[in-house]
């Protein structure tokens, strides 16, 4: 018998079509630039079942979508005592760009915001690995969660750090602060490149649901980090995911998410499915404003809200 999932994600999708209003990301030149008509959505199931609708194949760079897979990483690299000491896990209510630092220690508030995922950069790998071993330790670990070899995309790259003073303040003072230990231009670099990684919305999809799946990717079957890390990251894209628009997301949608300015956007429903949706128009928040319905209507048919 035919599944009648492709048809519920088509039918979907034609719900939200026609809605243009929100803007693509100006801040980065290459962004600005994207098709803003994109439109896909990739479910991934904990036993490894796969179906997509829309601009599946399209490739768009994974931007702050890459935070919480990189955080998995430093905290299996490093351990929970190293990364708390130098990352907070309390939401801003501020925007993802804010410094937000917590008084008295420097800390940046949580792993989600850019000055926490620029810091987070910094502590993936063995203490002492130098920023290539520390940039191939990222891409071999994003692409066991997706799955396949994930590639930079050097002028998304280029685009990004040609302009990126405001990470680059963040990061001076990180520095000021004796949050990073190594020099403020490396870590940018570092970070940028992360964020720069190409992704389709299926590959989000099953990093999603490897997170679902206790840190297991369901479809190749390797364990990609422990499960015990895993609930640390759920917990923070749970409170912190959606930046200043986490609380209305954590009661409408109710499940472990994380945008990303080119227009992606990641929930994990944990013991069943990673899900993801690419629309490149952001709403104030700098969240997908078609992916953000999407989700709602998911939720409001699915019944996937945790609570
Ligand atoms: O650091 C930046 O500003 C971008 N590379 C990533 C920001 C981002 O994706 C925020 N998410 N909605």
């Amino acid at each position: 018998m035919r599944s009648p999932i492709p048809d519920y994600l088509a039918e979907a999708l034609g719900s939200v079509e026609f809605d243009q209003s929100g803007a693509t990301a100006d801040y980065i030149p290459e962004l600005a630039d994207a098709d803003p008509d994109r439109l896909a959505v990739s479910f991934c199931t904990e036993d490894g079942r796969r179906y997509s609708q829309g601009d599946a194949d399209v490739e768009f760079s994974i931007q702050s979508i890459s935070k919480p897979f990189v955080y998995a990483l430093a905290l299996a690299d490093r351990g929970f005592d190293e990364v708390l000491a130098k990352v907070g896990v309390e939401p801003t209510g501020d925007a993802f760009n804010e410094l937000s630092l917590e008084p008295g220690t420097g800390r940046p508030l949580n792993p989600m915001i850019n000055a926490g995922a620029i810091t987070v950069h910094t502590l993936v790998g063995p203490p002492g690995a130098t920023p290539e071993a520390r940039n191939e330790r990222i891409v071999d670990g994003l692409s066991a969660f997706a799955g396949r070899r994930l590639r930079v995309d050097q002028r998304v790259y280029e685009s990004e750090i040609s302009c990126a003073y405001r990470n680059r303040a963040l990061a001076n003072m990180l520095r000021a602060n004796e949050i990073i230990d190594e020099g403020p231009l490396v870590a940018v670099a570092g970070y940028t490149r992360q964020c720069s990684l190409l992704v389709t919305v299926e590959d989000l999809a099953m990093m999603a649901a490897t997170l679902a799946n206790r840190g297991v990717n369901p479809v190749t079957g390797a364990p990609v980090v422990p499960a015990a890390v895993v609930r640390q990251t759920l917990s923070v894209m749970a409170t912190c995911g959606m930046y200043d628009g986490a609380g209305d997301w954590m009661t409408r949608v109710g499940i472990p998410a994380k945008s990303g300015v080119s227009g992606g956007l990641i929930g994990a429903l944990p013991g069943q499915a990673g899900i993801a949706t690419f629309s490149p128009r952001l709403d104030r928040h700098g969240n997908s404003v078609r992916g953000v319905d999407l989700f709602r209507r998911f939720t409001s048919d699915m019944g996937m809200h945790l609570m």
